[in-house]
């Protein structure tokens, strides 16, 4: 009784208040009293906007705590970290300018905010979390090591680290290489997913030296329920590679002989292929496409087909002529057209530099996530078409095997 009374009151309070400045005071609350956790700002007034969404999570950099704003936009994120006070002011922004829906999450309520488009109205609905968030404030997280070194088997197997669990002089870039590499696929897939378990094939595993990061991650930090099968077509590595992770102790990381066009991907959620060669980069993304994955992330290597197929006779011509920039300018078709494909088969597709050139020249990544919405098909393909007139060339390796309707594995 005493409960229903109260629920009355809270409504007939909200009904006669600003919806909007009780969601401030909310907000405000949380942070003073570290129970932020989260913000997500969401539905654009503009269908059109660049902006898809903002993400807010708390941080403490060099000591002082902020708030970490994500804007995702269509093929890019880009982070930016505001003390509270500027927060605020940020977040009154976005919801005048850009959204219209805001959810805060903190550790006792969620606290809903629906503004109107049309009317300066707005409606407020508050609950309680199904479970009690933990504040994590993620010291400076992005810059933290996932692989850790200590009793590492995989890492002193493949020669990362000597006996003393110490990083091998000429491994420290493969080091930095594979904590990036986590970091990425952690902040562009796996906290955006929501299976319980998750099915990974990597084709052209080569070495693993990701694929046994990924999977001790995921499995042992992460604590995810997950099944990741290597796939390479070298039978030494593929020998190495189940040696190490039955020493490991990794009962759900096995290695087979395969290639990527033949690999059967039935039920994979997410597809990987790093630095598989030229057109084996295609082979992979068709194969992702037809399995149906919910993300493919490639990182291409050496762009041959596209730059042997280059046939500029515009004005573009003038600058083609000078090989290195040939060379740069098929790199930007071959990735570019490969991320254009996957949206026109219904893919939301970022393309960024993966870890800074001073690691590795192989330095982009094609992550593609599984749209609900449809992409305006025809309109891409006519643009890709335009783009291969322009450069002269006749087919993309991957629109090819798309087309290719016998194969349907
Ligand atoms: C450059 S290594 C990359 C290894 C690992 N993915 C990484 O990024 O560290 C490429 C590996 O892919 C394998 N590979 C290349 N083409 C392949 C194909 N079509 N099918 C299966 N494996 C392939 C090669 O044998 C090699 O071990």
């Amino acid at each position: 009784m005493f409960l229903y009374l109260n629920d009355i009151l809270i409504s007939i309070f909200l009904m006669s208040v600003n919806k909007k400045e009780i969601f401030f005071e909310k907000l405000r609350f949380s942070v003073v009293n570290s129970e932020f956790t989260k913000l997500i700002i969401s539905n654009k007034r503009d269908k059109l906007s660049d902006l898809n969404k903002t993400d807010i999570v708390p941080v403490i950099i060099k000591k002082v705590y902020k708030l970490s704003f994500i804007y995702h936009y269509k093929t890019k994120d880009i982070t930016k970290n505001f003390e509270p006070d500027e927060s605020e002011i940020q977040i009154l922004k976005l919801l005048t300018e850009d959204f219209l829906n805001a959810e805060l999450f903190t550790t006792n309520e969620i606290i809903r905010l629906y503004l109107s488009k049309q009317k300066s109205s707005a409606k407020i609905n508050i609950s309680e979390p199904v479970f009690k968030p933990v504040v994590s404030l993620n010291h400076d997280r992005n810059k933290q090591k996932r692989v850790i070194l200590k009793n590492n088997i995989w890492l002193r197997e493949l020669d990362v680290t000597n006996s003393e669990d110490v990083l091998k002089k000429d491994m420290h870039n493969k080091y930095r290489q594979i904590n990036k590499y986590l970091e990425v696929i952690e902040n562009m897939i796996i906290n955006k997913i929501s299976l319980q378990s998750l099915k990974i094939a990597d084709a052209g595993s080569g070495k693993g030296y990701l694929t046994f990061a990924l999977y001790d991650y995921l499995k042992n930090s992460l604590k995810k329920d997950v099944k990741i099968t290597g796939i390479e077509f070298r039978q030494e590595l593929v020998d190495m590679c189940n040696q190490i992770s039955e020493k490991a102790g990794f009962r759900d990381l096995n290695f087979v002989r395969g290639t990527i066009i033949d690999a059967d991907l039935t039920g994979v959620d997410i597809f990987i292929a790093l630095h598989a060669c030229d057109t084996a980069t295609d082979e992979a993304i068709y194969k992702g496409i037809k399995a149906n994955a919910s993300y493919i992330a490639v990182a291409p290597c050496c762009q041959k087909q596209i730059r042997k197929q280059m046939n500029v006779t515009n004005a573009m011509a003038s600058l083609t002529k000078y090989g290195i920039l040939k060379e740069r300018q098929a790199v930007i078709l071959t990735d570019g057209l490969r991320a254009l494909i996957l949206e026109a088969y219904g893919y939301n597709t970022k393309v960024f530099e993966f870890i800074s050139t001073e690691h590795t020249p192989k330095n982009i990544m094609i992550v593609a996530e599984k749209s609900n919405k449809k992409n305006n098909s025809e309109k891409i393909l006519k643009n890709i078409n335009d783009i291969k007139q322009m450069f002269g060339i006749e087919f993309h390796y991957l629109e090819k095997l798309l087309n290719e309707k016998k194969r349907t594995k």
